[in-house]
C-alpha cells in the first residue's frame, strides 16, 4: 500500500507539472483528490485493515493527500499568473494605432519607358500586338529572309530549346505572326523580351527588350518611315533632338538603315555617353523586303511597308542615366526604389 501511495504521489506531481489550463487542473483534481479519486479508494480500503494498522496507514494516506493538495494549489497559482501575464500583454496592445503602411510596388524602369514608347506610338495610330518568347526557326529566321548559313542561327548566338524550337532573338518575329493572321493595312508595334547567347557585361544581357514596329499598306515609302521615327524621337527625347539615318543591312528590310539621335547627355557636342560622337544609335529600320511578303503570301506588287526595331533597355539606360545594363536585371531594391516616383503618367505625357 505504501509503494502504491508513493507511486500515486509521483504521478500526481508529474501530471500537475504539465497542466497548462484550469481545464487540465480540474480534471487532475478530481482524478487525484476528488470523490471518486484514487485517494478515496484508499480511504475505503482502510476499513478492511486491523484496528492496529489503521492509524498508521490513515496517516500515510492523509499525508499524500495533503501533499497533492498543496501541489494543486501551487499549480493553480502558476496557471493564474500565466493568464494574468497574457491578459496584461493583450491589454498593452493599442488597437487604435494606425496600421503600418504596406509597401506598394512600383513600375520597373523598363516598363516605365516601354509604356511611354507605346503611348507615343499608339497616338500615331499603332496597335499593340503580342508574340511568343518561344518560337520556331520559320518565324525567327526563315520568313525574315535570313539564310540558313547566317551566323545568328548558330548555337553560339541563339538559345535553342530543341531542334527548330528557340527563344526568339528579336521581336521581328511578331511581324510574321501579324502578317500571317491579318490582312493589310497593318500598323502595329510589339514590345517584348528577346534572348541571345551573350554573356552579361556592362552593355549586354542574355535577356533584353525590343520594340518592333510594322506598317504595311499601299504606297508606303521610306519617307513615311523617316517621318514616323523622327516624330518618335522628338516625343521621346524632346524637340531639340536631331536624328540621322545611316545605311545598314538587315536581311528582312531593303533598303535598311540605323537611326541615331543626337546625344541627350551632351546635346551632340560629344561626351562619354556617346563616345564623343555626339550621336546614339537607337533603332534598326528599313522597307520590308519583298521576300518577306512572299514568304507569307502578301502581294509584294501591291503592298509596301516599313519596319523598325529599337532596344528598350538601351533607351531606358539613356533616359535614366543608368551606367550598366545589369542594374536592370538584378532586382536590387536599392536600385528599383529610385523609380518609385515615376508612374505611367508623369513623364512626357
Ligand atoms: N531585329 C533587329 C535586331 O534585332 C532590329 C530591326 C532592324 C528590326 C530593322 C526591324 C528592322 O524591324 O526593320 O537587330
Amino acid at each position: 500500500m505504501k509503494e502504491e501511495l508513493h507511486a500515486i504521489l509521483k504521478q500526481a506531481e508529474e501530471d500537475l507539472k504539465r497542466a497548462q489550463t484550469f481545464f487540465d487542473l480540474n480534471n487532475l483534481k478530481s482524478r487525484f483528490v476528488g470523490k471518486k479519486s484514487v485517494i478515496n479508494q484508499f480511504m475505503k480500503r482502510l476499513g478492511s485493515l486491523s484496528p492496529e494498522e489503521r492509524p498508521a496507514f490513515g496517516k500515510q494516506i492523509n499525508d499524500v493527500k495533503t501533499k497533492i493538495e498543496s501541489i494543486i494549489k501551487a499549480t493553480e497559482e502558476r496557471i493564474n499568473s500565466k493568464l494574468y501575464e497574457q491578459s496584461v500583454k493583450a491589454a498593452s496592445f493599442d488597437y487604435t494605432m494606425p496600421a503600418r503602411p504596406s509597401e506598394i510596388g512600383s513600375l520597373h524602369p523598363i516598363s516605365i519607358i516601354q509604356h511611354q514608347i507605346e503611348d507615343v506610338m499608339i497616338s500615331m495610330g499603332f496597335q499593340v500586338a503580342e508574340g511568343f518568347d518561344v518560337e520556331d526557326e520559320f518565324h525567327n529566321f526563315d520568313a525574315l529572309n535570313t539564310p540558313k548559313d547566317h551566323p545568328a542561327r548558330n548555337l553560339a548566338d541563339t538559345f535553342f530549346i530543341e531542334k527548330d524550337v528557340l527563344l526568339r532573338t528579336q521581336t521581328s518575329t511578331v511581324q510574321i505572326r501579324v502578317m500571317e493572321n491579318y490582312k493589310p493595312p497593318l500598323k502595329i508595334i510589339s514590345p517584348g523580351r528577346c534572348y541571345r547567347n551573350d554573356k552579361f557585361d556592362q552593355t549586354h544581357s542574355p535577356v533584353f527588350h525590343q520594340l518592333e514596329a510594322l506598317v504595311v499598306d499601299e504606297n508606303i515609302s521610306f519617307k513615311d518611315l523617316k517621318e514616323t521615327l523622327n516624330h518618335f524621337a522628338v516625343r521621346m527625347f524632346g524637340t531639340s533632338c536631331k536624328t540621322r539615318f545611316r545605311p545598314h543591312f538587315f536581311p528582312f528590310t531593303e533598303p535598311s538603315a540605323e537611326m541615331d539621335v543626337s546625344c541627350f547627355n551632351c546635346g551632340g557636342k560629344g561626351c562619354s555617353t556617346c563616345k564623343n560622337s555626339g550621336w546614339i544609335e537607337i533603332a534598326g529600320a528599313g522597307m520590308v523586303d519583298p521576300n518577306v511578303f512572299d514568304a507569307i503570301g502578301i502581294d509584294s506588287e501591291k503592298y509596301t511597308g516599313f519596319a523598325f526595331g529599337c532596344g528598350i533597355d538601351r533607351i531606358t539606360m539613356q533616359k535614366f542615366c543608368i551606367p550598366d545594363i545589369r542594374f536592370l536585371f538584378e532586382n536590387d531594391l536599392r536600385f528599383l526604389r529610385q523609380f518609385n516616383n515615376f508612374s505611367d503618367y508623369n513623364i512626357n505625357r
